[in-house]
């Protein structure tokens, strides 16, 4: 448990025990070290005797000389908190034990043994939501990366893979329900082995698997039960678990379930592999969800959902992450990782087809563009600041650290290059001889690359520096008209800068879809995918009379950057022409970046800014009346570029400077086209709610019209946001109107928020949106509302969902968090301190906005460095943002 006496302490034999270690600098894992574990456990019986603050754990392990690995004569079993009631081997109590450190060492003569291992948790103390933990009365685990070790002794590595079998007792009123992986076997009670008012249950999972996927719950739960037939035609019982009250929630999250069980079949041949599959939704969670073999645990904002509870955006957040989990079956699960440096191979091929999936299942080009607004928001900064690592890390000293959207996002876009190459069939056969090859076993990102290089016919050689390699590469694009020849040539370059570690980089091969318009016709003659895989290529074109107009990195094919600016007529030739729907986003995108990065470094003045604004203003006119265009598309078109996108194109982060810039385009926006933004909402105001692509468009856009009308009309939007507010039947809508209330100061604000506290108390998930409207707010008094919200009697630190919905929300408020007082930076600082004993990788995660201080003004850089040097003098700080803050400072 995490109260455990210090883990040094020898409790086994005194003759073998270490002396206590003198502190030491904290241990750097190496991707190169890796060796062949030296023991194999190819079977483990689980006997829980649950209790919410006394579990005891009785494990049971066959261990086996691995005939590959060294044959050293110690078992070495990892452990973390947790100390051993009682060890025996073959049957024998032994003294041939020890601690060294944190794990347990048994010494061991034969090639074969029996190991049984005693343990007591205590559950309700585990604030750190890793290994067995009590949420609201249930308890539940949570394995990944290296919870199991907190649970009992065990070599606690995904590549030493284990058959199952799981005994649960416990009182029969507070656990009714009785849930591990796989099958459940038997159950029954037996009061006199079990004590009184108990049950127990048996559960065998066939399949073997790492300590990674194991998982129990026990609880009070109601299940929202239903089935699916698979390909070749068996029956597997689907059921989702939440808590009483909340089944009427489950149904669009069952949907999805079975929406990509099909679609696992059909686009990928993947069938799954047992009886029963499993969701159970708990409301503490340090992450999204959890893909342990037959049992997902999720957090409950990734399953829970109605009309009047969640938003669109929550409906597609659920759709992909149930997907995202049922998809792991096979890319994680059948197949695992054979070490945590490969955690890209699981996670970033499964995000690659979650995002495939909710593409199929909605509209594509949205799907790709929402995609995309992650990576560049979220992993580019990662990518250029002190925390960048390649997709397959080559150390760590936390594993929980580098669940990260380079190992997830770029890691999907990585792979999704690979697409791009080899055409979907090709790819096709890359994966099923990936599947065919490795099923059962614990692989390497090597042999993802190695099978779809043979199975799609790819030479990926130089492509595999795409894992290597951190940091996002930069296009440079010059383009050489000869109008007597009409030859076109196109000259690429690349860069891929230097990052922590990695001062000198190799050029990688970068496919980039690419089309030549003619100026006057409007058309292309087809798209080809360049390959630029040097440092510099040329690419020769004919039949160009005119100097063509260039649409590259159609789609997004290739994470990276394109660093040569378009010329405006371009980007509005672009914006309105281009075939590629992505393309045709991005030209409008860039002519917005473009004119706010020329306004914050001073290049565009006077009449420059008014031509800038005017451009800006025709483009946006003619989207708002494009007929052809459909409103989900057409809301991403009226979305404009994120302040910290903005600040990733600048060399010095001015945050006041883009907030402001950003914001007053805005307002001219709103006030020029002030009738087209009214019109919109009235039109938009008029669709009625349902889950139509065409409603669910004018939800998007109608709150769209009230952004812009904000800073232009404050008055008017009030009354509007107001009224839609008010008449609102779904969240979409309420949360909409509320956020731009709280943007706005006046009673309506203050009213609005107190009605929105009311309808929903005690429904947490809604009770968080409530703290992040106000700590993600643009009123101007955000910092001074976060503060009073953290001392609300909702806010709680020991719910991570709560904490991020106050704290995340406003480190990723700009204006804000960068309140050039410092404020901010003090008030995350502090958060960071206080949390990191209670729940250390949720802790952790609140560094990477502190981090970013080497490329900001010199005011606030040097705020930001304090907070950061003021937390590396703790002397207390978790492993987890030890490594985090020393990171950044350095
Ligand atoms: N493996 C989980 C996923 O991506 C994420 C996770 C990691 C959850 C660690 C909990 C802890 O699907
Ligand atoms: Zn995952």
């Amino acid at each position: 448990t995490d109260l455990a006496p210090n883990p040094s302490t020898p409790p086994g034999n005194p003759e073998l025990a270490d002396a206590a270690p003198p502190p030491q600098a904290p241990a750097i894992i190496q991707r190169k070290d890796y060796r062949v574990p030296e023991w194999l456990v190819p079977t483990i019986d689980l006997d829980f005797a649950l209790k919410l603050d006394a579990t005891r754990v009785k494990s049971t392990l066959r261990v086996e000389r691995n005939p590959h690995g060294e044959q050293g004569t110690t078992l070495r079993l990892n452990g973390d908190g947790i100390t051993a009631d009682s060890v025996t081997v073959d049957g024998q109590s032994t003294n041939s034990w020890r601690m060294d450190g944190s794990d347990l060492v048994i010494e061991l003569d034969g090639d074969k043994h029996e190991i049984v291992i005693e343990t007591t948790l205590d559950p309700a103390a585990n604030s750190q939501l890793s290994g067995l933990y009590a949420s609201n009365g249930m308890l539940c685990t949570q394995c990944e990366a290296e919870g199991f070790r907190r649970i009992t002794f065990f070599p606690d590595r995904p590549d030493v893979l284990s058959r199952y079998a799981v005994r649960l007792a416990g009182d029969k009123a507070k656990f009714p329900v009785l849930l591990a992986n796989g099958n459940e076997v038997a159950r029954g009670a037996d009061p006199e082995r079990d004590g009184p008012g108990t049950h127990w249950a048996e559960w065998h999972d066939p399949w073997p698997k790492p300590s990674y996927l194991f998982a129990l719950v026990a609880g009070e739960l109601v299940a929202n039960r239903s089935s699916f037939v698979t390909l070749s035609g068996r029956k597997v019982r689907l059921a989702i678990y939440v808590r009483p009250g909340d089944e009427a929630r489950t149904g669009h999250a069952m949907e999805s379930l079975k929406a990509a069980m099909k679609w696992d079949e059909d686009v990928y041949g993947r069938e799954y592999d047992l009886d029963d599959f499993n969701i159970v939704a708990v409301s503490d969670f340090n992450a999204g969800a959890m893909e342990n073999k037959g049992l997902n645990i999720f957090n409950t904002r990734y399953i829970l959902a109605d009309p009047d509870t969640a938003t669109d955006g929550d409906y597609d957040a659920i759709e992909g992450v149930v997907a995202h989990e049922y998809f792991h079956n096979w890319s994680g699960n059948r197949v695992t990782c054979r070490d945590w440096f490969q955690l890209s191979l699981k996670e970033g091929f499964t995000v690659l087809r979650d995002q495939q999936f909710s593409a199929a299942m909605g509209s594509a080009p949205v799907k790709r563009i929402e995609d995309v607004r992650v990576l560049r928001g979220v992993q580019f900064p990662e990518d250029s600041g002190p925390l960048a690592h390649p997709i397959r890390p080559d150390s760590y000293q936390e594993i929980s650290n580098f669940y990260t959207a380079t190992v997830y996002n770029k890691g999907a876009e990585v792979i999704r290059m690979m697409t791009v190459m080899a055409g979907l069939d090709r790819f096709r056969r890359g994966t099923d001889l990936y599947f065919e090859r490795h099923d059962g076993e614990a692989a390497t990102c090597e042999d993802f690359v190695k099978a779809i290089e043979d199975g799609a016919g790819l030479d990926l050689k130089q492509f595999r520096r795409w894992y290597e390699q951190a940091g996002t590469p930069r296009v440079e694009v010059e383009m050489r008209h000869d109008a007597t020849s009409g030859e076109v040539r196109l000259i690429l370059r690349q860069t891929v800068p230097a990052t922590p570690g990695q001062p000198d980089k190799a050029p990688m091969p970068i496919p980039l879809r690419t089309a030549l318009f003619d100026r006057m016709s409007g058309r292309h003659g087809g798209e080809q995918t360049l390959i630029l895989d040097d440092a510099t290529r040329e690419f020769s074109f004919t039949g160009f009379a005119e100097p063509p107009v260039l649409s590259i990195n159609r789609g997004f094919s290739a994470p990276v950057a394109i660093a040569t600016p378009t010329p405006a007529e371009d980007l509005l030739f672009l914006a309105r022409h281009d075939d590629d729907p992505f393309a045709r986003y991005e030209a409008m995108q860039q002519l917005v970046v473009q004119h706010l990065v020329g306004v914050v470094n001073g290049s565009v003045t006077g009449a420059a800014l008014d031509q800038g604004r005017a451009a800006i203003g025709e483009a946006f006119e003619a989207i708002l009346d494009d007929r052809a265009l459909d409103d989900l598309m057409r809301g991403e078109f009226v979305i404009l570029p994120g302040e910290t996108y903005l600040a990733e194109q600048l060399l010095v982060n001015e945050p006041a400077a883009i907030h402001a810039a950003r914001e007053e385009l805005k307002a001219w926006l709103g006030i020029n086209l002030g009738a087209q933004f009214r019109a919109l909402h009235d039109r938009c105001s008029a669709v009625p709610y349902s889950l139509s692509p065409e409603a669910r468009g004018s939800r998007k856009l109608k709150t769209q019209a009230l952004v812009y009308l904000a800073p232009a009309d404050p008055a008017e939007a009030i009354r509007r946001a107001k009224a839609q507010f008010d008449g609102a039947d779904n969240m979409t809508d309420r949360q909409g109107a509320l956020m731009v209330l709280c943007g706005l100061s006046g009673p309506e604000r203050e009213e609005a928020l107190a009605a929105f506290h009311d309808r929903y108390a005690g429904n947490a998930l809604v009770i968080d949106k409530w703290f992040s409207l106000q700590a993600g707010s643009l009123n101007p008094k955000a910092l001074e509302h976060t503060k009073a919200l953290a001392d609300h009697p909702d806010f709680n630190l020991a719910n991570p969902n709560r904490v991020r919905s106050l704290y995340m929300a406003f480190a990723a408020n700009p204006q804000a968090f960068h309140d050039a007082s410092g404020e901010g930076y003090r008030m995350i600082a502090d958060l960071i301190e206080t949390l990191d004993p209670l729940n250390s990788s949720t802790a952790a995660r609140f560094v990477t906005p502190l981090g970013r201080w080497k490329r900001m003004e010199p005011g606030r850089s040097a705020l930001m460095k304090a907070e950061l040097e003021r937390l590396a003098a703790v002397p207390t700080l978790s492993r987890d943002t030890r490594e985090q803050v020393s990171r950044s400072l350095d």
